[in-house]
């Protein structure tokens, strides 16, 4: 990759501000989250213009189902217009669209949304979108060490043969590299329980605007940042 143009190759976004959007236009919060569904549109559009191969996405952490019950089920029923309006458009632009996080806890209309739109995406080549959806990082964790120990009890693996690559390949996140980028909206710096094991040595950028607000141009700037950005990986730069 030439010092000019780093690009990364996953960048994740943790997609925040849509409640205050709304609120500081006198508007309903959910009026906020479908106003957050154009700027998705947009990072796409650039993420592929820029060769980023994978994208992911926070949508709904397992802790947003503790919001009123009116918000949540506008995001629900906000999941399933989208999945089904916006799949000509993705498999058009070769956008693969998978999913990490607990589906189990979805009714049978947005699992079933998500499971059409994942089938009808699976041949896209050009980028991998990961919607975090009932996503939070620990339970995520939990669920692999659960699934780690049975393969234990089962005398099919050894404790002293856990690695950390057992772990990662226990994640949801399994098949794609870690995210290179992690960009936040709306100011706020913290990850909230959002990839912590992936985000090991991950750029982080907290841009103010509000994820209604971001554009393609923001996009472009995540990544002008992300290569100026000096990784290490604990190691000395080289001369
Ligand atoms: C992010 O926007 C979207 C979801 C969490 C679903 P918020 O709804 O958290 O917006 P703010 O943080 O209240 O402004
Ligand atoms: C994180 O945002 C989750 C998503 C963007 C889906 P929150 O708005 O829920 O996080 P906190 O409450 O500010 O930490
Ligand atoms: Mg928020």
């Amino acid at each position: 990759m030439s010092e000019q143009k780093r690009i990364p190759q996953h960048v994740a976004i943790i997609m925040d501000g849509n409640g205050r959007w709304a609120e500081l236009r006198g508007k309903d919060r959910s009026e906020g989250h479908a106003a957050g569904i154009e700027p998705v549109r947009a990072s796409l559009r650039a993420a592929v213009r820029n060769g980023v191969r994978y994208l992911t996405l926070y949508a709904f952490s397992t802790e947003n189902w503790g919001r009123p019950a009116a918000e949540v089920d506008a995001l629900m029923e906000l999941f399933c217009q989208c999945v089904a309006n916006e799949a000509p458009e993705l498999i058009r632009q070769g956008v693969r669209v998978c999913m990490i996080g607990d589906r189990s806890r979805f009714s049978e209309k947005v699992r079933s949304a998500l499971e059409s739109i994942e089938k009808q995406t699976a041949d896209g080549k050009v980028l991998t979108l990961i919607l975090a959806l009932n996503y939070s990082s620990r339970s995520e964790i939990t669920r692999a060490v659960q699934q780690i120990a049975r393969r234990v009890a089962a005398g099919e693996l050894a404790p002293e043969a856990i690695t950390e690559q057992t772990l990662s390949e226990s994640l949801d996140t399994a098949p794609w590299p870690d995210p290179d980028l992690i960009v936040r909206t709306s100011g706020e710096q913290r990850l909230s329980n959002f990839l912590l094991w992936q985000a090991s040595y991950a750029e982080l950028w907290f841009p103010e605007v509000l994820w209604p607000d971001f554009t393609e141009r923001d996009f472009d700037r995540a990544l002008e940042e992300y290569a100026r950005r000096d990784r290490r990986f604990g190691l000395v730069k080289d001369k």
